[in-house]
């Protein structure tokens, strides 16, 4: 079964070709990156407009790459939220319709089942069921994956996601967007130990998270010490940086491992933006190995934000049978 899988939950237009939900016959990203650099986020009108711009180039383009036609489609797969609303209406528009013209079955997926789905495009995926992260630019939460449509919420943040806190803090130290890559990168040259922000971990038995109080710590530190001419030293932003991506990581990892533990599983899957930060899989892999469990992480490209890992799951509920009606509407926030 071919399926054509098409995402445009936030800033990206992406759209792959994905057969029989496991090999990746095409895989394209349009990134906005350069529209949103100066403004420091992703402003949504602008977002939206794009693409409507770029919709019908790159799903040309990824029926192209993959060599294949429109009616060797076996199937849409579209993402339906949680997103931008405004994103996510032009590619379940264009997806509707496409549907419509061509007489293709249409699917609904959830984004984040997308994203923790990810891992199932790997030669060596884990097996049911694991404790599933998901760290993106919206949310940090956790589950027990029972398998496709099975999942169960652990806990989530109460207030912002780790990739927001991570967006949020490049924006204050003025690094640029997104902040996530930048920061990464910064601080493998700087002291993760140099400040010693907040752990938020709140009670020992939630498994919710909590980034704001970091975040102000931040702010608060960088307040205190103003901004010489010329812009802060090289060597500050770095320890700060450094010290605030430790903090965030020994949340994460920390939370995650006493999941596993408490649902008595040995297999971790991380999934997107954030599982992208090199500190993040490295101390997530070291910490799980000691406890005997084994981390799942799909490579940085299928972390952030595509559309194959729609695909992985608009084939499973295809084969199922499972169609969307044309009245499917799209929902900035939505349950999994
Ligand atoms: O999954 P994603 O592409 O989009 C959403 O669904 O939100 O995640 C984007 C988020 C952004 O906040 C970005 O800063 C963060 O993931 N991110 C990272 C890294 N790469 C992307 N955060 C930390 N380290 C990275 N290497
Ligand atoms: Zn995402």
């Amino acid at each position: 079964m071919r399926v054509l899988a098409i995402d445009t939950s936030c800033d990206d237009t992406a759209a792959a070709v994905i057969l029989n939900g496991r090999r990746i016959l095409s895989n394209i990203i349009s990134s906005q990156n350069p529209i949103h650099q100066k403004y420091g986020g992703v402003v949504p009108e602008l977002a939206s407009r794009r693409h409507i711009e770029d919709i019908v180039l790159i799903v040309n383009e990824a029926l192209e790459a993959a060599q294949v036609q429109l009616k060797e489609i076996d199937g849409i797969a579209v993402t339906q939220g949680p997103g931008l609303i405004g994103s996510l209406l032009v590619g379940l528009s264009f997806a509707k319709s496409l549907s419509f013209a061509a007489g293709i079955p249409l699917v609904g997926v959830n984004h984040i089942e997308g994203h923790l789905s990810a891992i199932f495009l790997e030669e060596k995926p884990p097996r049911f069921p694991f404790v599933g992260l998901v760290v993106s630019g919206g949310h940090t939460s956790l589950f027990r994956v029972n398998g496709f449509g099975d999942y169960r919420r652990l806990g989530q943040t109460r207030d912002d996601a780790a990739g927001e806190a991570f967006d949020k803090v490049a924006k204050l130290l003025r690094l640029g967007y997104p902040g996530g890559p930048i920061i990464d990168e910064l601080s493998k040259t700087g002291d993760p130990k140099a400040i010693r922000f907040p752990r938020p971990s709140l009670s020992k038995n939630s498994f919710d998270f909590s980034f704001s109080g970091l975040k102000t710590a931040v702010v608060n530190f960088v307040k205190v010490s103003p901004e010489p001419v010329g812009g802060y030293p090289q060597e500050l932003v770095r320890n700060i940086v450094s010290s605030f991506q430790e903090a965030v990581v020994e949340v994460l990892v920390k939370k995650t491992l006493r999941a596993a533990e408490h649902q008595e599983l040995r297999r971790i899957v991380l999934s997107g933006g954030v599982a992208a930060n090199s500190c993040l899989r490295q101390r997530m892999e070291e910490e799980a190995l000691q406890q005997k469990r084994k981390v799942y992480i799909p490579p940085p490209e299928f972390c952030t934000d595509n559309a194959a890992m729609i695909g992985v799951v608009g084939y499973e509920y295809l084969k199922r049978g499972i169609r969307s009606p044309y009245s499917m509407n799209a929902f900035s926030t939505l349950d999994i």
